[in-house]
């Protein structure tokens, strides 16, 4: 039988580090503020010149496949995880893959926000467990930092965000005790508005993109950041419970949480739940903010060069976010 297996991790982040004292120039909040609420001191912008959506994501696929011994030659197909694309379209998959001179690899663009990655990683492991593709290359980036609303009004979402990119190699095996044991996935589009941007939508009376739409802050993040949480703590116990149930562990088992970086107060509560030290799960929301669908890859890769994913560990990957969406991934290191 055939699974799939993490072989290479990497990421990149950008240079560039805002603190939470230099948003204090552009908004009315305060370093207590944020880091009281979200844990979050820092957070990196791209620069605008050197820096893209792909070009990041570039840098952390190459990481990643230099770390499993491989090149893009070797990769079957990209599931690439962004909502914030270089183009409206095509899709920075399609940038990513020019760079990488893959060309005519497949590649797909996905969205599903805070849930992206986990979501990718569940496409490549079913393309390589049904036998079409044998080696996939998984990734999220972001770059929040040009669209986020910086003077007070957007205060709420403009702390929050932050710019990076993270890749996995995933590749085939035959070795049941070192893989993807499960991935589950799960939607709910009440809750669409709760946390969205609106525009550019297609579906306007007139053009997409007039200055009106733009003033009355179309293009701006709106969260209700009450229901995102609240949701977020249930739903995030719910989709790990469930990972652990179909394979037959419990909470005591998994010896690395890797949560979407949402806000540290979200995974204190869902360790605390799940009786996890603190060594256990991996936060860098200190020093990234929340890099929505680059987050888990981010913090992922960083945990491995730390030595804290090891070979025969039980790893559990969780998000939730826009959509809303949540989701989980059990892995057998
Ligand atoms: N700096 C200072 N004050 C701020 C602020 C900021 N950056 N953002 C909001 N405030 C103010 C509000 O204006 C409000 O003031 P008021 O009481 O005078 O009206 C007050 O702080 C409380 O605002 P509220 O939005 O109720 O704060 P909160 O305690 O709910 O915390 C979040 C806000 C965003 C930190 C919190 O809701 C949260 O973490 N939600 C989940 C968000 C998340 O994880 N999103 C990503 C999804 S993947």
């Amino acid at each position: 039988m055939t699974f799939s297996r993490i072989t290479g991790l990497g990421y990149y982040v950008p240079e560039n580090i805002v603190t939470n004292n230099d948003l204090t120039k552009w908004m009315d909040t305060s370093d207590e503020w944020i880091q009281e609420r979200t844990g979050i001191k820092e957070r990196r912008y791209f620069e605008y010149g050197k820096d893209t959506n792909y070009s990041m994501a570039a840098a952390a696929s190459r990481q990643a496949l230099e770390r499993a011994g491989l090149t893009p030659d070797d990769v079957d197909v990209i599931v690439y995880a962004t909502i914030t694309p270089d183009y409206f379209f095509p899709g920075s998959a399609f940038l990513m893959q020019r760079e990488l001179r893959m060309d005519g690899k497949p590649v797909f663009d996905i969205r599903q926000q805070c849930s992206g990655f986990v979501y990718a990683l569940s496409i490549a492991d079913q393309f390589i467990k049904s036998g079409m593709y044998k080696t996939a290359l998984v990734v999220g980036s972001e770059i929040q930092s040009s669209w986020i609303d910086k003077s007070t009004a957007g205060r709420n979402t403009a702390v929050i965000f932050g710019d990076g990119a993270g890749a996995a190699v995933v590749q085939a095996t035959q070795d049941p005790n070192h893989r993807i044991l499960s991935t589950h996935l799960h939607a709910d589009g009440r809750f669409a508005e709760d946390l969205f941007v609106r525009e550019p939508g297609s579906s306007r009376a007139g053009r997409t993109a007039t200055t009106e739409m733009i003033e009355e802050g179309g293009f701006n993040v709106h969260m209700n950041g009450n229901t995102v949480f609240k949701h977020a703590i249930v739903r995030f116990g719910e989709v790990i419970n469930e990972a652990l149930e179909a394979n037959g562990f419990q909470a005591s088992d998994v010896n690395v949480l890797v949560p979407h970086q949402a806000n540290i107060r979200i995974s204190d509560y869902v360790r605390q739940q799940m009786g996890l030290s603190e060594e256990q799960v991996v936060n860098n929301i200190q020093r990234f903010g929340n890099t929505t669908a680059a987050s888990i890859p981010i913090a992922m890769a960083e945990a491995w060069e730390e030595g804290r994913i090891k070979e025969g560990d039980l790893v559990c990957l969780a998000a939730f976010g826009s959509g809303f969406t949540w989701a989980s991934a059990l892995i057998k290191w």
